[in-house]
Protein backbone atom coordinates (compact mmCIF):
# COMPACT_ATOMS: atom_id res chain seq x y z
CA UNK A 1 0.00 0.00 0.00
CA UNK A 2 0.99 3.51 -0.03
CA UNK A 3 2.62 5.43 2.93
CA UNK A 4 1.45 9.06 3.28
CA UNK A 5 3.90 10.63 5.36
CA UNK A 6 4.02 14.50 6.27
CA UNK A 7 7.59 15.47 7.75
CA UNK A 8 11.35 15.42 6.66
CA UNK A 9 11.83 12.70 9.81
CA UNK A 10 9.12 9.96 8.65
CA UNK A 11 10.35 10.36 5.27
CA UNK A 12 13.68 10.38 6.75
CA UNK A 13 12.64 6.59 8.38
CA UNK A 14 10.85 4.85 5.82
CA UNK A 15 13.92 5.78 3.26
CA UNK A 16 16.65 4.71 6.03
CA UNK A 17 14.62 0.92 6.41
CA UNK A 18 14.94 0.49 2.79
CA UNK A 19 18.15 1.66 2.52
CA UNK A 20 19.50 -1.11 5.58
CA UNK A 21 17.59 -3.65 3.28
CA UNK A 22 19.75 -2.95 0.43
CA UNK A 23 17.17 -1.18 -1.70
CA UNK A 24 16.98 1.66 -4.19
CA UNK A 25 14.97 4.91 -3.71
CA UNK A 26 13.64 6.84 -6.93
CA UNK A 27 11.98 10.60 -6.05
CA UNK A 28 9.14 11.59 -8.62
CA UNK A 29 8.58 15.15 -7.38
CA UNK A 30 5.33 16.94 -8.47
CA UNK A 31 2.37 19.46 -7.48
CA UNK A 32 -0.13 17.11 -7.69
CA UNK A 33 -3.42 17.15 -10.01
CA UNK A 34 -1.62 13.82 -11.13
CA UNK A 35 -2.31 12.78 -14.92
CA UNK A 36 -0.55 10.07 -16.82
CA UNK A 37 2.46 12.57 -17.25
CA UNK A 38 3.07 12.32 -13.93
CA UNK A 39 2.45 8.30 -13.71
CA UNK A 40 4.68 7.78 -16.42
CA UNK A 41 6.98 9.22 -14.43
CA UNK A 42 6.20 6.82 -11.44
CA UNK A 43 6.17 3.76 -13.80
CA UNK A 44 9.61 4.62 -14.97
CA UNK A 45 11.11 5.06 -11.18
CA UNK A 46 8.97 1.82 -10.35
CA UNK A 47 11.56 0.19 -13.73
CA UNK A 48 14.85 1.95 -12.11
CA UNK A 49 14.77 1.89 -8.48
CA UNK A 50 13.21 -0.76 -6.10
CA UNK A 51 11.27 2.06 -4.20
CA UNK A 52 9.39 4.89 -5.23
CA UNK A 53 8.92 8.28 -2.96
CA UNK A 54 6.53 10.55 -5.10
CA UNK A 55 6.32 14.31 -3.42
CA UNK A 56 3.26 16.22 -3.41
CA UNK A 57 3.68 19.88 -2.67
CA UNK A 58 2.91 23.14 -4.44
CA UNK A 59 5.43 25.26 -3.66
CA UNK A 60 4.54 28.81 -2.65
CA UNK A 61 8.13 30.04 -4.07
CA UNK A 62 8.00 29.03 -7.71
CA UNK A 63 4.33 30.67 -8.01
CA UNK A 64 4.99 34.66 -9.19
CA UNK A 65 1.38 35.25 -9.05
CA UNK A 66 -0.64 34.85 -5.63
CA UNK A 67 -3.61 34.22 -8.02
CA UNK A 68 -2.31 31.42 -9.56
CA UNK A 69 -0.52 29.96 -5.89
CA UNK A 70 -4.15 29.90 -4.54
CA UNK A 71 -6.20 28.86 -8.05
CA UNK A 72 -3.65 25.62 -8.24
CA UNK A 73 -5.71 22.08 -8.44
CA UNK A 74 -5.72 20.54 -5.14
CA UNK A 75 -7.22 16.94 -4.87
CA UNK A 76 -4.71 15.48 -2.47
CA UNK A 77 -7.46 12.06 -1.83
CA UNK A 78 -7.67 11.10 -5.98
CA UNK A 79 -3.65 11.40 -6.17
CA UNK A 80 -2.96 9.13 -3.32
CA UNK A 81 -5.32 6.70 -5.08
CA UNK A 82 -3.63 7.39 -8.73
CA UNK A 83 -0.03 6.95 -6.96
CA UNK A 84 -1.64 3.56 -5.49
CA UNK A 85 -3.01 2.31 -8.60
CA UNK A 86 0.74 2.82 -10.48
CA UNK A 87 2.57 1.43 -7.15
CA UNK A 88 4.47 4.01 -5.39
CA UNK A 89 5.53 3.09 -2.02
CA UNK A 90 5.24 6.15 0.02
CA UNK A 91 3.48 9.89 -0.63
CA UNK A 92 5.59 12.76 0.92
CA UNK A 93 3.28 15.60 1.44
CA UNK A 94 4.69 17.77 3.82
CA UNK A 95 3.23 21.57 4.91
CA UNK A 96 4.21 24.68 4.06
CA UNK A 97 5.39 24.79 7.25
CA UNK A 98 7.13 21.95 7.38
CA UNK A 99 9.09 22.87 4.02
CA UNK A 100 9.83 26.90 4.83
CA UNK A 101 9.49 27.18 8.48
CA UNK A 102 10.03 30.61 10.21
CA UNK A 103 13.49 32.00 9.12
CA UNK A 104 13.59 30.40 6.09
CA UNK A 105 16.23 33.10 4.38
CA UNK A 106 18.05 30.47 1.78
CA UNK A 107 17.41 30.60 -1.96
CA UNK A 108 18.88 28.17 -5.03
CA UNK A 109 19.95 29.82 -8.03
CA UNK A 110 21.07 28.72 -11.23
CA UNK A 111 22.32 31.37 -13.45
CA UNK A 112 22.43 31.27 -17.33
CA UNK A 113 19.86 28.30 -17.98
CA UNK A 114 17.07 29.75 -15.60
CA UNK A 115 17.08 33.15 -17.97
CA UNK A 116 15.10 33.64 -21.32
CA UNK A 117 12.01 31.47 -22.13
CA UNK A 118 9.99 31.00 -19.51
CA UNK A 119 12.44 32.51 -16.57
CA UNK A 120 12.23 35.96 -18.53
CA UNK A 121 7.93 35.98 -18.28
CA UNK A 122 8.12 34.53 -14.66
CA UNK A 123 10.56 35.90 -12.25
CA UNK A 124 11.77 33.97 -9.46
CA UNK A 125 10.21 30.81 -11.02
CA UNK A 126 13.13 28.92 -11.51
CA UNK A 127 14.92 29.60 -7.94
CA UNK A 128 12.06 28.31 -6.37
CA UNK A 129 11.98 25.63 -8.54
CA UNK A 130 15.89 25.05 -8.12
CA UNK A 131 15.20 25.98 -4.07
CA UNK A 132 12.41 23.40 -3.43
CA UNK A 133 13.84 20.59 -5.25
CA UNK A 134 17.04 20.70 -3.67
CA UNK A 135 15.51 20.53 -0.56
CA UNK A 136 13.52 17.21 -1.80
CA UNK A 137 16.88 15.57 -3.24
CA UNK A 138 18.21 16.35 0.74
CA UNK A 139 15.56 15.19 2.53
CA UNK A 140 14.81 12.03 0.53
CA UNK A 141 18.60 11.22 -0.08
CA UNK A 142 16.55 9.52 -3.36
CA UNK A 143 19.29 8.16 -5.77
CA UNK A 144 17.56 8.64 -8.50
CA UNK A 145 14.83 11.59 -9.94
CA UNK A 146 12.36 11.63 -12.63
CA UNK A 147 11.40 14.38 -14.75
CA UNK A 148 9.28 14.93 -17.58
CA UNK A 149 10.47 17.16 -20.75
CA UNK A 150 7.09 19.01 -21.11
CA UNK A 151 9.29 21.46 -18.80
CA UNK A 152 12.24 21.32 -20.57
CA UNK A 153 13.70 24.11 -19.17
CA UNK A 154 13.26 23.47 -15.25
CA UNK A 155 14.75 19.78 -16.74
CA UNK A 156 18.06 21.64 -17.69
CA UNK A 157 18.04 24.10 -14.51
CA UNK A 158 18.23 20.91 -11.96
CA UNK A 159 20.47 19.11 -14.28
CA UNK A 160 22.87 22.03 -14.09
CA UNK A 161 22.11 22.51 -10.57
CA UNK A 162 22.87 19.18 -9.84
CA UNK A 163 26.26 18.85 -11.66
CA UNK A 164 27.23 22.60 -10.09
CA UNK A 165 26.75 21.17 -6.80
CA UNK A 166 27.87 17.77 -6.79
CA UNK A 167 24.41 15.85 -5.65
CA UNK A 168 24.81 12.49 -5.46
CA UNK A 169 21.71 11.36 -7.39
CA UNK A 170 21.07 10.83 -11.17
CA UNK A 171 18.22 12.97 -12.91
CA UNK A 172 16.23 11.06 -15.68
CA UNK A 173 15.02 12.93 -17.82
CA UNK A 174 11.07 11.35 -19.72
CA UNK A 175 8.88 12.41 -22.89
CA UNK A 176 6.04 14.64 -22.56
CA UNK A 177 2.82 12.20 -22.68
CA UNK A 178 0.56 13.54 -24.98
CA UNK A 179 -3.74 13.43 -25.40
CA UNK A 180 -4.33 11.34 -28.74
CA UNK A 181 -4.55 14.96 -30.79
CA UNK A 182 -1.27 15.69 -29.78
CA UNK A 183 -2.06 18.31 -27.11
CA UNK A 184 0.62 17.82 -23.84
CA UNK A 185 -1.09 16.71 -20.80
CA UNK A 186 -1.01 19.51 -18.18
CA UNK A 187 -2.81 20.50 -15.55
CA UNK A 188 -3.98 23.58 -16.92
CA UNK A 189 -5.85 21.66 -19.87
CA UNK A 190 -8.53 21.15 -17.42
CA UNK A 191 -8.75 25.01 -17.56
CA UNK A 192 -9.62 25.35 -21.58
CA UNK A 193 -13.13 26.12 -22.89
CA UNK A 194 -14.37 23.62 -25.14
CA UNK A 195 -13.06 25.62 -28.17
CA UNK A 196 -9.67 26.36 -26.36
CA UNK A 197 -9.00 22.69 -25.99
CA UNK A 198 -10.32 21.87 -29.31
CA UNK A 199 -7.52 24.46 -30.69
CA UNK A 200 -5.05 23.61 -28.67
CA UNK A 201 -3.13 21.00 -30.16
CA UNK A 202 -2.32 23.62 -32.66
CA UNK A 203 0.72 24.39 -30.80
CA UNK A 204 2.12 20.77 -30.27
CA UNK A 205 1.68 19.90 -34.36
CA UNK A 206 3.13 23.92 -35.29
CA UNK A 207 6.07 22.45 -33.45
CA UNK A 208 6.64 19.47 -34.81
CA UNK A 209 6.10 20.83 -38.35
CA UNK A 210 8.40 23.95 -37.54
CA UNK A 211 11.30 21.28 -36.37
CA UNK A 212 10.75 19.58 -39.46
CA UNK A 213 11.29 22.55 -41.28
CA UNK A 214 14.92 23.21 -40.25
CA UNK A 215 15.71 20.27 -39.82
CA UNK A 216 15.21 19.48 -43.46
CA UNK A 217 17.45 22.59 -43.72
CA UNK A 218 14.77 26.09 -43.70
CA UNK A 219 15.63 29.22 -42.34
CA UNK A 220 15.80 29.54 -38.79
CA UNK A 221 14.73 32.82 -38.06
CA UNK A 222 11.57 32.93 -40.62
CA UNK A 223 10.73 29.13 -39.85
CA UNK A 224 9.88 30.72 -36.42
CA UNK A 225 8.43 34.06 -37.25
CA UNK A 226 5.92 31.63 -39.63
CA UNK A 227 5.17 29.01 -36.71
CA UNK A 228 4.04 31.99 -34.65
CA UNK A 229 1.79 33.40 -37.21
CA UNK A 230 0.51 29.97 -37.66
CA UNK A 231 -0.20 29.50 -33.91
CA UNK A 232 -2.34 32.45 -33.59
CA UNK A 233 -4.21 31.26 -36.55
CA UNK A 234 -4.85 28.32 -35.13
CA UNK A 235 -6.54 29.98 -32.64
CA UNK A 236 -3.69 31.01 -29.78
CA UNK A 237 -4.55 34.63 -29.00
CA UNK A 238 -0.54 35.34 -28.46
CA UNK A 239 2.50 33.56 -28.24
CA UNK A 240 5.26 34.83 -25.64
CA UNK A 241 8.02 32.73 -27.05
CA UNK A 242 9.06 30.39 -29.55
CA UNK A 243 12.78 29.52 -30.10
CA UNK A 244 15.65 27.41 -31.05
CA UNK A 245 17.97 26.59 -28.23
CA UNK A 246 20.87 24.43 -27.35
CA UNK A 247 19.26 21.24 -25.83
CA UNK A 248 21.93 21.23 -22.87
CA UNK A 249 23.18 24.52 -22.31
CA UNK A 250 19.31 25.75 -23.50
CA UNK A 251 21.96 29.21 -25.65
CA UNK A 252 20.71 30.80 -28.48
CA UNK A 253 21.18 28.79 -31.67
CA UNK A 254 21.56 30.66 -35.20
CA UNK A 255 22.30 27.76 -36.87
CA UNK A 256 21.86 23.79 -36.34
CA UNK A 257 25.33 22.49 -35.88
CA UNK A 258 23.95 20.51 -32.76
CA UNK A 259 21.29 19.10 -30.95
CA UNK A 260 18.47 21.79 -30.47
CA UNK A 261 14.95 22.07 -28.86
CA UNK A 262 12.16 24.25 -30.10
CA UNK A 263 10.43 25.45 -27.18
CA UNK A 264 6.71 27.51 -27.26
CA UNK A 265 5.02 29.41 -25.02
CA UNK A 266 1.12 30.50 -25.65
CA UNK A 267 -2.01 31.72 -24.81
CA UNK A 268 -5.34 30.60 -25.14
CA UNK A 269 -8.34 31.06 -23.64
CA UNK A 270 -6.36 33.13 -20.61
CA UNK A 271 -4.57 29.80 -20.24
CA UNK A 272 -0.63 29.63 -20.92
CA UNK A 273 0.73 26.68 -22.55
CA UNK A 274 3.71 25.57 -23.11
CA UNK A 275 5.55 22.61 -25.33
CA UNK A 276 8.81 21.63 -27.14
CA UNK A 277 10.07 19.16 -29.97
CA UNK A 278 13.96 18.28 -30.30
CA UNK A 279 15.70 19.44 -33.63
CA UNK A 280 18.60 17.17 -34.45
CA UNK A 281 21.12 18.34 -36.86
CA UNK A 282 21.24 16.33 -40.02
P1 LIG B 1 4.30 19.48 -11.88
O1 LIG B 1 3.88 20.54 -12.84
O2 LIG B 1 3.28 18.82 -11.02
O3 LIG B 1 5.06 18.39 -12.71
C1 LIG B 1 5.67 17.31 -12.04
C2 LIG B 1 6.50 16.52 -13.03
O4 LIG B 1 5.65 15.96 -14.04
C3 LIG B 1 7.53 17.40 -13.77
O5 LIG B 1 8.75 16.69 -13.90
C4 LIG B 1 6.86 17.61 -15.12
O6 LIG B 1 7.78 17.86 -16.17
C5 LIG B 1 6.17 16.27 -15.31
N1 LIG B 1 5.10 16.37 -16.31
C6 LIG B 1 4.06 17.24 -16.36
N2 LIG B 1 3.32 17.05 -17.47
C7 LIG B 1 3.90 16.04 -18.15
C8 LIG B 1 3.62 15.34 -19.38
N3 LIG B 1 2.58 15.69 -20.15
N4 LIG B 1 4.45 14.35 -19.77
C9 LIG B 1 5.52 13.99 -19.00
N5 LIG B 1 5.83 14.58 -17.83
C10 LIG B 1 5.04 15.59 -17.41
O7 LIG B 1 7.05 20.54 -12.36
C11 LIG B 1 6.57 20.67 -11.24
O8 LIG B 1 5.39 20.08 -10.86
C12 LIG B 1 7.27 21.46 -10.15
O9 LIG B 1 7.97 22.53 -10.72
C13 LIG B 1 8.22 20.59 -9.27
C14 LIG B 1 9.35 19.98 -10.10
C15 LIG B 1 7.42 19.49 -8.56
C16 LIG B 1 8.87 21.49 -8.18
O10 LIG B 1 7.91 22.10 -7.41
Amino acid sequence: GLQIVRTVAELRAAVRGWRADGQTVGLVPTMGALHEGHLSLVQAAKGRCSRVVATLFVNPKQFNNPDDLNSYPRSEEDDAAKLTGAGADVLYAPSVNEMYPQGFATTVSVAGVSEGLCGAHRPGHFDGVATVVSKLFLQSGADMAFFGEKDFQQLAVIRRMVLDLDMPIEIVGMPTVRDADGLALSSRNQRLSEAGRAAAPALARVLASAARSIEAGGDIASTLQDASTSIKAGGFKSVEYIELRDAESLDPMVSLDRPARLLAAAWIDSVRLIDNVAVLPP
